[in-house]
Formats: C-alpha cells, structure tokens, sequence
C-alpha cells in the first residue's frame, strides 16, 4: 500500500529493528549460552518503540556521543532534535562480565527473550547530568528521576536486533506500529491527524482541546500512553474503557481514532513533550496537541514550559506542528468550556478541581460535577476504584 503524501518519519526513513524469522532462529541458536539481563520496564517499553520504528531514527539504546549530545543539546550528532537519551544500563559488575563483541540476550520479567543486543559500547551513565537536564531536577522525589537514579552506572548500547517486542502485550487490537497507524490513517484518506497523548481518562478539558484540534485537520487519534505509570495513575485497562465509551457517546466515530501508546512515562515535561511530538510524528501524525504542564508532575515545570521549549527549534526541524492550548475550564458564564483567551469570565465562575478533589469524589462514589468529566465516565472510575 502506498503511503504517498503522509508526513515523512522523524529522519526520513521508519526504522525496523524487528529479526525476520530466519534471522531469529540463528540469533536464538547462537545466543543459548549467552549472558541474559533481565531490562527494568521502562526498557522494556522502550525497546518495544525502538523496533517498530516508533523511535525513528535511532536505531537502538543510544551510545555515549549520542547520550552527551542529547543532554547538551536536545540533538542527535546529526543535528537533527532529540530530547531524551533512551538508554539501557547494567550495573559495573554485570557489565565488566561482557566483552565488546558479545551479544546479550535482553529479556522480560519472566526471563523471555526480547532482543539481542551485540555490545559495541559500554560507557558511564552520567545520571548527574540526565537528570539536571532531561528533569531540570536531581530530585528523587520526582518520579522519573527516582527510575533513572535506580538505573545502573554502565550504559550498553550496540546493534539491536528484535526477537519479539514484547510478549503477551495487553490492548492486541488497539497496539499499532507506525507502519499500522500509517496504513489506517491512508485508507481513511485522512491527510492532516492530530495526535492526543495523555495518561489521564479524558476529562471535560482534555475532550475540549481535542475537539477544538478536530475541527481544523481531518482526523483525531486518540494515543493514550499505556507503558509505566506511577502508582496513584488510573490503570491503563481502566482509561481504555473511559476513552472507548466516550467516544462512543461524544465523538465522531468517522473522525476519531484510538490505539495505544506502549511507551512509559518520563514525567519529564518540556523535554518530554518534544519526544512526544517527534515519536508521533512517526505513526504518520502531523500536528501534536501539547496543553498545561504537559507530561508535568509536581510543582517541577511551569504550566506553559512545555509549549515554550517548542520555540528553541525552527519550526521545520520538528516538522509536526504542536497545537498549544491554554488551561482550559468549564466557564458558568458561558455555559461552555473555555479558556483564558476565550472568556473574561472572573475565577469564581470557572470550575476548577483538582486532582485530589476528584479522586476523593470517586473514592466516596461521588460523581464529579458533569462540567468536568461525562457521567458515563465518572461512573466507570468510580466502579473501577470499589475493586
Ligand atoms: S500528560 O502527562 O499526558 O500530559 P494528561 O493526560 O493530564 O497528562 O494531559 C494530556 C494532555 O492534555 C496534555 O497535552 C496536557 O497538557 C493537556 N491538558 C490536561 N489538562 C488540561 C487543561 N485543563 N487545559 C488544557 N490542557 C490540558
């Protein structure tokens, strides 16, 4: 099928890194014996975007040129924007057991192979400085930066080549590659998408800036991020339900598209949201909705931080367009959902709720008012927390 006209991938060309099954059985015959690591989730979710080609243009965990350009200067050697190194470490003693020129097997929880990864490179994970510029804290309080302070201190990288991206994967029907999402976006003649990326059920707000994104492209894909979460996020199978019966009963089924998002949460704002914006643009998406303290956490990241960091590129170095959105609200007074720069409506006559109230709310089966999330919805999570 001809995917003639749709943006081109980050780089040009869509990776693969995915062994075809000749190339499989040799790899498993000749890695019987082979030193096997067991990665931590958020590699696991990271080698899965790495071989469909959801990461293009890297072509596996990043080495140590790569690693110190993107923290430095949120590019690839080659110049091109990247923001967040993906790395697979090992602690020293493991890594002084491997030799460069040796392939390790990588595998999951349940010591399944995933990849083989032929080490050409082992150098120091400079966690000091991923953290003060990826996180712009060193903070173990912040939830992505306690993962990478838990990484080891050894970086691998080397040719990556893909057994199985991922064994068992949840939402079957909902996990599509880029090659997939691209294929559907074509047939549906869809020729501008806009991408959602959340981790949240879809509220009031987030349907209000999807929509307003609607209404100027051809189609909406809703991209849920269903890798690692935190504790204290609503679970993945649960948001599933929440999005699949609101876009049933609210959107344009004709318009509105879902599929998952395996990646895992950085919680690294600004940064984030380039990764965000850059990795979409692979599964053939040309604008990216980036709204307040997008992928933020805490009190780390100014609420408009992550539209501003879209500024330090010249706009055709991203090449997807990010669609910036205010705090948006349900407004009394206009009796609609708005924002600052649609209402001049005073603070008392805005509902806001934060998530504390509302998670309080569903805990005690209180629906939360339907100007801020649809009671079909609410009643979802609130059955979903009674388990
Ligand atoms: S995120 O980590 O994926 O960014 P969340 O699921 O809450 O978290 O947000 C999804 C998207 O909606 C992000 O682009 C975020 O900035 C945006 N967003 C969330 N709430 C609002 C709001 N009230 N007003 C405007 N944008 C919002």
């Amino acid at each position: 099928m001809s995917h003639h006209g749709l943006i081109p991938p980050h780089g040009g060309t869509l990776v693969n890194l995915i062994a075809d099954s000749v190339r499989r059985a040799a790899l498993e015959a000749e890695t019987k014996s082979a030193p096997r690591i067991k990665l931590p989730e958020r590699e696991q979710c990271d080698l899965e975007l790495l071989a469909v080609g959801a990461m293009s243009p890297l072509t596996g965990f990043v080495g140590e040129a790569e690693f110190h350009s993107i923290c430095d200067s949120m590019r690839l050697a080659s110049g091109l924007p990247w923001s967040v190194p993906i790395t697979c470490s090992v602690d020293k003693a493991t890594a002084d057991k491997i030799d460069l020129g040796q392939p390790v097997v990588l595998t999951d929880d349940a010591d399944r192979a995933l990849a083989v990864l032929t080490v050409k490179e082992k150098y120091a994970h400079d966690k000091t400085k991923e953290c003060e510029k990826v996180y712009r804290t060193t903070e173990e309080a912040h939830p992505g930066v306690a993962i990478v302070l838990s990484q080891g201190d050894v970086c691998l990288a080397g040719n990556l080549e893909v057994l199985t991206p991922r064994h068992d994967p949840e939402f079957v029907d909902y996990r599509l590659t880029p090659a997939q999402t691209r294929a559907a976006f074509t047939d549906k003649g869809w020729k501008t998408v806009v991408a959602f990326q959340t981790r949240n059920p879809i509220h009031r707000a987030h349907e209000y800036i999807t929509k307003c994104a609607l209404e100027i492209v051809d189609g909406l894909l809703i991209h849920p991020l269903v890798g690692q979460t935190q504790a204290g996020d609503i679970p993945a199978d649960v948001r599933m339900h929440c999005y699949e019966i609101l876009i049933e009963n609210y959107y344009s089924a004709a318009n509105t598209m879902l599929s998952v998002w395996p990646a895992a949460m950085r919680y690294a704002g600004p940064r984030e949201a380039i990764i965000h914006a850059l990795v979409r643009k692979n599964y053939g998406v040309t604008h990216f909705i980036v709204g307040r303290d997008h992928a933020g956490v805490g009190k780390y990241y100014g609420t408009y931080d992550a539209q501003e960091i879209f500024d330090e590129f010249e706009p055709g170095e991203i090449g997807i367009t990010p669609l910036k959105f205010e705090h948006s609200f349900w407004c009394k007074k206009s009796g609609a959902m708005a924002s600052a720069k649609t209402t001049n409506s005073k603070p008392e006559e805005r509902v806001f709720l934060s998530g504390t109230k509302v998670r309080e709310m569903l805990v005690s089966g209180e629906r939360p008012p339907v100007e801020f999330t649809r009671a079909e919805v609410a009643d979802l999570l609130i059955k979903s927390m009674k388990q």
